[in-house]
């Protein structure tokens, strides 16, 4: 068969493209340069050739297990540093802790097991309502930073019986502001590459910053296993459950890696999904009318169960529609695993890295039409959904793909269904400037950069 030579922009001798990659939105920049070269093309950084993939047929293929597996690479392999063999860093099965880790959480994570911390998610949204309603509508939200309070704070209490009380405080907790530095520097350590030597007081920083976090955590550990409890949290999950396969316990090392893990890849991407889900209501009237139509017909206005989660559809195709559009992880990284031949007629190389771009993905027209770029959350009802997932497999994949996808999408689920369902029904959101249009902030995640609103009141709660 004939191959056809991969496009992609010229670049400089010795340098590649790093003047065609916006080290600060690296997603914005690749995601403009799709539209010139399509859905597969080439770059080169650091003398290391990567492959753009961002249509659904080629995503497809990529799926398949058997020739493609997750890669370790940039910012990710940094985040190693801290979290290790940890789910999300782990390079693969072949590493023996990421699969009794896998084994004992995945039922951990079903969901089943996470109604039963419907309490505890329960308890830190009533905190933000509370604060929105005594901040009162003259206060102007910043609609990331609470959302970030929020599943910082729901997370340390789900998965590590611990209180940050972030609300009311400026000063984020000892805890996330080591972490949050860590991230930010494994970002920056991912992009200067060799020239990290050059950064020595940083590195120092950052290997204090990982030591307090594992430090934390043991201590977490410690005073679990000094005041045992009955209760179905994630840490008595990690710390008693077996792995059915090898009888083996996670060991503590790997609790701890695992730990810090659920705080890195659970806080910033669902703390995201909101943003994005509350500017795209606000941006579209009639959607968020309807959802807080379904939030009075079926809630009403007395508390919200467990069970009425499940009977909120237009809310639940909201989030599906706002994480097709934004997806809050923007990209997953994978690589063939033998040489091979991608869309009939494009080369791969065994281990090269693709990067697949699933906002573009996600706006395929010859999956979503004409309209692809357009928030209708009516296209992702269950019928439609399922119809499409069907004809067009791999066409939605914010939560990534197989084996390696995200352990945390029921947690995440349920964490947003409660949040917006509790927000619509206690207050009306106005956007704070009515002509503010999506900017996009990317850290290892991505953001809207200068969204705020406001919250009234709804009469009924008064
Ligand atoms: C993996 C997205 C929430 C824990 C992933 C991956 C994606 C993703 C795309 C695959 C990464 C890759 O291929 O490199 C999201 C989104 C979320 C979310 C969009 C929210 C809207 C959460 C939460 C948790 C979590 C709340 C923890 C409680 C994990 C873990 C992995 C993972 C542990 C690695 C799984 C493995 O490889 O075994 N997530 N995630 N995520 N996520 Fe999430």
């Amino acid at each position: 068969p004939d191959r056809e030579p991969i496009p992609g922009p010229p670049g400089l001798p010795f340098l590649g493209n790093v003047a065609d990659i916006d080290p600060e939105n690296p997603i914005q920049s690749i995601t403009n340069l799709t539209d010139t070269y399509g859905p597969i093309w080439k770059f080169q950084i650091n003398g290391k050739q990567r492959v753009v993939i961002a249509s659904q047929a080629l995503m497809n293929e990529l799926a398949d297990e058997e020739r493609f597996g997750k890669v370790v690479a940039t910012a990710l392999k940094q985040v190693r540093n801290g979290t290790h063999d940890g789910l999300f860093t782990a390079y693969g099965a072949e590493e023996e802790n990421w699969g009794i880790a896998h084994r004992v959480l995945m039922p951990v994570f079903g969901p089943l097991h996470i109604r039963n911390m419907f309490d505890e998610m329960h308890d830190i949204a009533s905190q933000l309502v509370m604060k929105w309603a005594r901040h009162g509508s003259e206060n102007v939200i910043q609609v990331t930073e609470d959302f970030t309070r929020l599943t910082l704070d729901t997370l340390a209490l789900c998965a590590m019986d611990f209180r940050f009380n972030s609300y009311y405080k400026d000063e984020m907790h000892p805890f996330v502001q080591a972490m949050t530095a860590f991230l930010a520097t494994s970002g920056g350590r991912a992009r200067r590459g060799a020239l990290n030597i050059f950064y020595r007081q940083e590195s120092q920083k950052y290997w204090q910053d990982i030591e307090l976090l594992r430090k934390t955590s043991r201590e977490v550990i410690e005073t679990r296993r000094a005041n045992p409890t009955e209760k179905k949290d994630l840490l008595n999950a990690m710390l008693n459950g077996v792995d059915p396969k090898t009888g083996k316990k996670m060991t503590d090392d790997s609790v701890i890696d695992n730990m810090i893990t659920f705080l890195i890849a659970g806080h910033e991407t669902t703390s995201g999904m909101l943003s994005f889900v509350f500017y795209y209501l606000l941006k579209n009237p009639s959607a968020y009318d309807k959802a807080q139509q379904e939030v009075d017909d079926v809630i009403g206005n007395g508390p919200i169960t467990a069970d009425q989660l499940s009977k909120l559809p237009y809310i639940n195709a909201v989030l599906r529609e706002a994480l097709r559009l934004s997806p809050t992880a923007p990209s997953i990284a994978l690589q063939a695993k033998e040489d091979t031949v991608l869309g009939g007629k494009y080369a791969i190389n065994k281990g090269e890295l693709l990067v697949t771009v699933l906002a573009k993905i996600h706006r395929d027209p010859t999956v979503y039409g004409e309209d692809s770029e357009e928030f209708r959350p009516e296209r992702m009802l269950d019928e439609e959904f399922e119809k499409r997932s069907k004809e067009f497999p791999n066409s939605w994949k914010p939560f990534g793909n197989g084996m390696r996808a995200c352990i945390g999408r029921p947690f995440a689920w349920q964490e947003a269904l409660l949040v917006t369902a509790m927000l619509l029904q206690h207050f009306n959101f106005s956007m704070e400037d009515p002509s503010y249009n999506l900017q996009i902030k990317q850290t290892l995640t991505i953001k809207p950069k200068g969204f705020y609103m406001r919250a009234h009141l709804r009469n009924h709660m008064s």
